[in-house]
């Protein structure tokens, strides 16, 4: 994903020209990882687009998958209720884009733990992401915690993971200590995903 040929500058006008731009540009060999941030950044957020897609749950932030991106991505819009935060958590290799499209997310950034994992994690940084802003993070950057800190607002946010994974490591911030864990969708393409374990709606 290093070393694109060409930087151009797209401007998105809507989700569905977004999502057919990001077609394009994942159908290349080499993608900028820039040109994917500035992209997704252009879009201006527009709820009646998305709408379809932001299903909430009461008791934790849920994965909706818009789009599969004919294999080479995944692109999919989270729902955060008051309060609702990600474990701390690596990205399985991928590159990891979150813009957001209502609201406002905290992202801490920590080290990654000791081989041995003992002990606190090392926080490297915190900030706050605003509507229509978009952050990008892999796992040489290290990891990061998610969350809705507003007890008055929900929010929104649209991510892509290049390649595609449904499994990822959480980790203990007072231990350092990894947790292996598959993820699921709460719904694909607007439609609720039928549950059939008491695992579904496990961590992001
Ligand atoms: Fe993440």
């Amino acid at each position: 994903m290093e070393q694109p040929v060409q930087t151009e500058t797209w401007k998105a006008q809507s989700l569905e020209e977004l999502v057919r731009i990001l077609h394009q540009i994942f159908a290349e060999d080499k993608v900028s990882v820039d040109e994917v941030q500035a992209l997704m950044e252009s879009y201006e957020s527009n709820p009646e687009e998305w709408l379809q897609y932001a299903k909430f749950d009461q008791y934790r932030y849920t994965r909706n998958l818009v789009d599969n991106g004919n294999g080479k991505f995944n692109l999919m819009i989270l729902c955060w209720g008051e309060g609702h935060g990600s474990s701390i958590h690596d990205h399985t290799d991928s590159h990891c884009f979150m813009k957001i499209l209502q609201g406002n997310l905290k992202e801490t950034l920590f080290e990654w733990p000791g081989k041995k994992g003992n002990g606190e994690m090392t926080k490297k940084s915190e900030r706050v992401l605003r509507e229509n802003q978009c952050a990008y993070i892999n796992d040489s950057i290290g990891l990061h915690r998610v969350e809705n800190i507003s007890h008055t607002e929900p929010a929104v946010s649209l991510h892509l993971y290049s390649p595609p994974f449904d499994t990822c490591n959480t980790f203990d911030q007072r231990t350092g200590h990894k947790h292996k864990v598959t993820m699921t969708f709460y719904s694909q393409f607007g439609e609720r995903t039928v549950c059939v374990s008491t695992r579904c709606g496990a961590p992001h």
